[in-house]
């Protein structure tokens, strides 16, 4: 196979797929990506990066010659013995994982005994063994199987895949765990082999439990609130025990992403499927929707009937750094607006081509200062950092009211208030 390193193959080139493929291109692996969606791959291989990523375009640029896109399955399979399966697993109308794409890749795979399905995409316990059973009645058990979930963050997954935290390999001790093993052994990170239903449900619990410290810690901010003390400080001060940490306690407008929502409801509809009830995930998702929902009571308080009033989104992304509107709070948040009779004008830096696929009735401003242009309220919902630049004197001028709801505790509220401005924060 002529290189020093393992060639391999990715299968779904999305915000998963593609940063797996320049993560081991860059570590010195021939990859060969393929994707059902002709335009991203025409797209690809023009060198023009379909998702916004930071430091992907010039990872993908400078290991080129290294990475080729394709829709067929054929040069992967020709070249590569292990397939890493990264295609979407977006939940169905009853909260379970759709693995419609899953279950394609699997269908298509020849029989073989030297090829390695290596799951990345975010499955149900008990996936890889019915895939394993499904091998073996069409007479494909030669084809080996291994878990090895993704636990990259958008808006810095490229940095994250190349220095994990941890490595999980859930597969049955073979050859393909082993090649997987020694695939990801420059990056030196600690290493949890472990079997296939095990790596399955390190990955849902992961997400169940910072979801859950997500939602505790917005309830202690509502909580906060009808009593007056702060939560910056109440996070700051719980997080510093070390059994707790600092990380996932900040309080705000709900999580959103292509991976808390749907895993969350994935593992609480996969414990009820088993016949659990998973009380404390039931919980999380619906204090996550109310969370959504209370920057509408908010401006409310202070504007009253929201019928005709301005309100500007300062950010659309579920966070910054990134491009993706899956499940995003400013999605609720723009529709309850309108609902409720508000006009909307909003401001993404690099989200407005996603948002404008799935947000209806908005306008699309140009900047900050253009969103807010005559608004009555002007509400921060995503943390981008051109935001913590305003000048507030300059707000002041331009919008027609003076209330600022910051839905990230983002900007100092000293400033905002000297500008004239009544400002809410979450939680304090
Ligand atoms: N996005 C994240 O932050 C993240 C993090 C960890 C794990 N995951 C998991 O990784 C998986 C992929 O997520 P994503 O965000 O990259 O999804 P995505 O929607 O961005 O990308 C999926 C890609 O798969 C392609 N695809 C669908 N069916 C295909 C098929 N049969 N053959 C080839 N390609 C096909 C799609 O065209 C698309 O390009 C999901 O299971 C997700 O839960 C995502």
């Amino acid at each position: 196979m002529g290189s020093a390193r393992e060639p391999i193959a990715v299968i779904g080139t999305g915000y998963v797929g593609l940063v797996t493929a320049a993560g081991f291109a860059e570590l010195g692996s021939e990859v060969w990506c393929v994707d059902i969606d002709a335009d991203k791959i025409a797209r690809l291989e023009r060198g023009d990066i379909p998702i916004y990523e930071p430091g992907l375009a010039e990872c993908v640029q400078a290991n080129r010659e290294r990475l080729h896109f394709s829709t067929e399955l054929a040069p992967a399979l020709e070249h590569a013995r292990l397939l890493f399966v990264a295609v979407g697993t977006p939940p169905t109308y009853s909260g379970d994982a759709d693995l419609s794409a899953v279950n394609a890749v699997v269908d298509a795979m020849p029989r073989s005994d030297e090829h390695a399905l290596v799951m990345k995409s975010t499955v149900p316990v008990g996936t890889g063994a019915a895939i394993k059973r499904s091998f073996t009645e069409r007479d494909k058990e030669g084809f080996a199987y291994v878990s090895c979930p993704e636990f990259l963050k958008e808006g810095s997954a490229l940095q994250d895949f190349l220095h994990p935290d941890r490595v999980v390999v859930g597969d049955d001790g073979d050859w393909a765990g082993d090649a997987v093993i020694e695939l990801y052994a420059p990056l030196d990170a600690p290493l949890v082999r472990t079997d296939v239903a095990s790596a399955e449900m390190i990955k849902l619990a992961a997400n169940a439990f910072l979801a859950t410290k997500i939602s505790f810690i917005n309830e202690i901010a509502n909580v906060c609130e009808e009593t007056g003390a702060d939560v910056l400080e109440v996070a700051r001060g719980m997080g510093l025990d070390q059994r707790i940490g600092t990380h996932f306690l900040k309080p705000g407008i709900g999580f959103g992403g292509s991976c808390f929502p749907k895993d969350v409801s994935a593992l609480k509809q996969l414990a009820g499927n088993s016949g659990y009830h998973f009380q404390l995930l039931t919980a999380v998702i619906e204090v996550n929707e109310l969370q959504k929902r209370r920057v509408v009571a908010k401006l409310q308080k202070h504007l009253g009937s929201l019928v005709g009033k301005r309100i500007a989104l300062l950010g659309l992304a579920f966070k910054s750094n990134t491009d993706d509107m899956r499940e995003a709070s400013s999605l609720v948040l723009s529709a309850r607006l309108q609902a409720d009779g508000a006009k909307v004008r909003a401001y993404d830096p690099v989200a407005e081509e996603q948002a404008r696929k799935l947000m209806f009735g908005v306008v699309f401003a140009d900047d900050a200062l253009d969103a807010i242009d005559g608004a009555d309220a002007c509400v921060i919902v995503t943390e981008w950092p051109e935001f913590a630049e305003l000048d507030w004197q300059e707000v002041a001028q331009r919008m027609s009211g003076h209330l600022v709801i910051d839905g990230r505790n983002f900007v100092d509220p000293d400033t905002v208030r000297a500008a004239g401005f009544i400002y809410e924060g979450i939680g304090r």
